[in-house]
């Protein structure tokens, strides 16, 4: 039995992988954009990070560092007053900016203390909201996923699910790109008898396809309409820090991973679908049913399927840690690629930290 090393300590790539952050340096979905009301302030946790997102009352959404400066309170157990959050116990209130702007008490002759705590870059797309953690110059360039299916008049319909895992960010991105785990869906059967085809790496994402037969369940099978998508084969990747499938181009989803800490990860799957056919019929359904459908799939079908998988990963990361030093014998190779990209991504994070430090210091 032996506890997980951390990932200055670990000694192999698995070790390393199991023990690295995702870099703060993307834009991470943390919520969903319905469920912050103007006036309502939630904790948002990104790796060891906690962060206050509040939507004011002009319904403009903040997000700044979790930490009154005063006596270091959590903020989101304040209050949301207008477009500032103020904190509970003696009422410093700040703004979006991260700025101190109101002290409600004397302050004894001191002037108004000149405090600014961290913001975050916040944006909304897809029915998320979404942080960019890092560092805040390059909140421009990086891009959240474009997923033109989504977007427009005429998109395709999406319902958002999202699940809180205890269980390390590899491990969800092994068990959704890894197709050798039909046996804990044999009932479900969403993908059976998978043969990867292909398998590429590059600096920043991992493709694979298998050849294998998606939707055979009995549920999902009458829904699927086989004459319009091949369903035979199917193509993912994961796109550091994401991860996403397409089946024929018609069945797809994008699965955003935000990394809590070494045992804790919340994940948000967005599945979507060109189509899908009314069981028995050979007719589609119709466009302005499809979110009814997919509210009621999330939760009778692909809820309790994701549930499976998370029940795996939480009972992987036990595992990991009473029996971190164990070899294991991954058969499918696609799992290292994983871990490859995860580490070296890390590793390239630390190096900047390292060499921001050390400018820093200079
Ligand atoms: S601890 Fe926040 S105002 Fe005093
Ligand atoms: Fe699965």
């Amino acid at each position: 039995m032996s506890a997980p090393a951390s990932f200055a300590e670990a000694r192999n790539r698995r070790e390393k992988a199991r023990a690295a952050g995702l870099s703060p340096d993307y834009w991470y979905a943390v919520e969903h954009d319905d469920r912050v009301k103007p006036g309502r302030v939630v904790e948002v946790k990104f790796w060891h990070r906690s962060i206050a997102l509040f939507r004011g009352a002009d319904g403009g959404l903040r997000a700044i560092e979790n930490r009154c400066a005063h006596r270091q309170l959590a903020l989101s157990l304040g209050t949301v007053e207008g477009t500032c959050l103020t904190c509970p116990y003696h009422g410093w209130s700040y703004d979006g900016g991260g700025h101190l702007v109101r002290v409600p008490h004397e302050l004894f002759g001191h002037p108004m203390p000149s405090v600014r705590l961290r913001s975050f870059p916040v944006r909304v797309r897809y029915g998320l909201i979404w942080i960019f953690p890092g560092d805040p110059a390059l909140a421009e360039h990086r891009r959240i996923p474009d997923i033109p299916e989504l977007e427009g008049r005429s998109r395709w319909a999406c319902v958002p699910i999202d699940f809180h895992w205890h269980a390390h960010h590899s491990m969800i991105i092994d068990n959704v790109s890894d197709f050798t785990h039909a046996w804990l869906h044999r009932d479900f059967r969403p993908f059976s008898d998978a043969r990867l085809t292909n398998l590429t790496s590059d600096d920043d994402r991992v493709r694979l396809s298998y050849d294998t037969r998606i939707g055979r369940g009995r549920l999902s099978s009458l829904f699927v309409d086989r004459r319009r998508v091949d369903t035979d084969a199917i193509d993912l990747a994961y796109e550091y820090p994401y991860q996403w499938s397409s089946t024929g181009g018609k069945i797809k989803h994008w699965c955003f991973v935000l990394p809590i800490d070494e045992r804790t990860s919340r994940v948000f799957f967005l599945f979507y679908f060109e189509s899908l056919k009314i069981p028995l019929t050979p007719w589609r359904i119709p466009r302005r049913l499809m979110s009814l459908v997919l509210r009621l799939s999330n939760r009778w079908l692909i809820g309790p399927l994701l549930a499976q998988d998370g029940f795996a990963v939480e009972a992987e990361q036990r595992a990991w840690e009473s029996h971190s030093d164990r070899p294991v014998p991954d058969l499918n190779p696609a799992v290292a690629a994983f871990h490859q990209l995860t580490v070296r991504k890390w590793e390239a994070h630390l190096a900047t930290e390292s060499e921001g430090a050390r400018v820093g210091r200079d």
